[in-house]
């Protein structure tokens, strides 16, 4: 199986921990593009019923709208039972990077107020410590190059994310990415810890002691990893 298989395998497969009359946090990338896919079909062949989803981003709600799912904004739930999502990394200690994507922003409030996380990966984002992938750091425009400086005093080898285009890319909130190319994240809550108190960054991609349950896409089937 390619890595395109694998994910359509996870991502199938975590539609088994939807039930009846949940409300489900609805991820973002192309892993979850095949749960809402599975998703959408349960509830049109009325082997759901009363699923309300929860998106993390324009790209899904258009998806899941097309698909039928109700949705509501996560302001007009006052719970969420189950958010499935991707991820570009995750660590042994199940911590993880998200946003590559872009949509990390809805993604990490969607999952703070959720009871229960999936992430749904290939085995290709299992990793020992976090930060072979650049880690997104979503800054408002104004004072985003003052943020940028500081990064770079900082070693931490920041890039603003572009367009194919070239020009940079707003996110659904309209504010830009910089990521970081800091290749081993030692310790992560040190760095969430300074990330958080930084004026201009709106949110970071480091989503720390989130998950409950990962299920990973290898050769011979999805394999479920229960986070301690
Ligand atoms: C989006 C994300 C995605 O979940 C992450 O980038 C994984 O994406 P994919 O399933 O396409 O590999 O965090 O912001």
């Amino acid at each position: 199986m390619d890595q395109n298989q694998l994910k359509q395998l996870v991502g199938e497969k975590s539609v088994d921990w939807i039930k009846d009359g949940m409300i489900v946090g609805l991820g973002t990338g192309s892993t979850v593009k095949f749960m809402v896919d599975a998703l959408g079909q349960k509830i049109q062949a009325g082997e759901l019923k009363n699923i309300i989803g929860v998106t993390t981003s324009k790209v899904t709600a258009k998806q899941a709208q097309q698909l039928g799912i109700t949705l509501k904004s996560v302001d007009e739930v006052d719970h969420i039972d189950l958010t499935i999502d991707g991820a570009d990394e995750i660590s042994a200690a199940f911590h993880g990077i998200k946003g590559g994507g872009a949509a990390l922003l809805f993604e990490k409030i969607v999952a703070t107020n959720s009871s229960k996380n999936i992430w749904i990966v290939d085995q290709s984002k299992m990793v020992q410590d976090l930060g072979a992938f650049p880690l997104p750091v979503e800054v408002i425009p104004y004072g985003s190059q003052k943020v940028f400086e500081r990064f770079e005093a900082k070693g931490f080898k920041p890039t603003f994310r572009k367009k194919e285009d070239g020009g940079l890319l707003l996110t659904d909130s309209d504010n830009y990415i910089i990521d970081l190319h800091l290749e081993k994240i030692t310790n992560p809550h040190e760095l969430a810890t300074y990330l958080d108190q930084q004026v201009g960054i709106v949110e970071h991609g480091l989503f720390l002691d989130l998950v409950n349950t990962v299920i990973v896409g290898e050769q011979d089937g999805p394999k479920v990893l229960e986070a301690r």
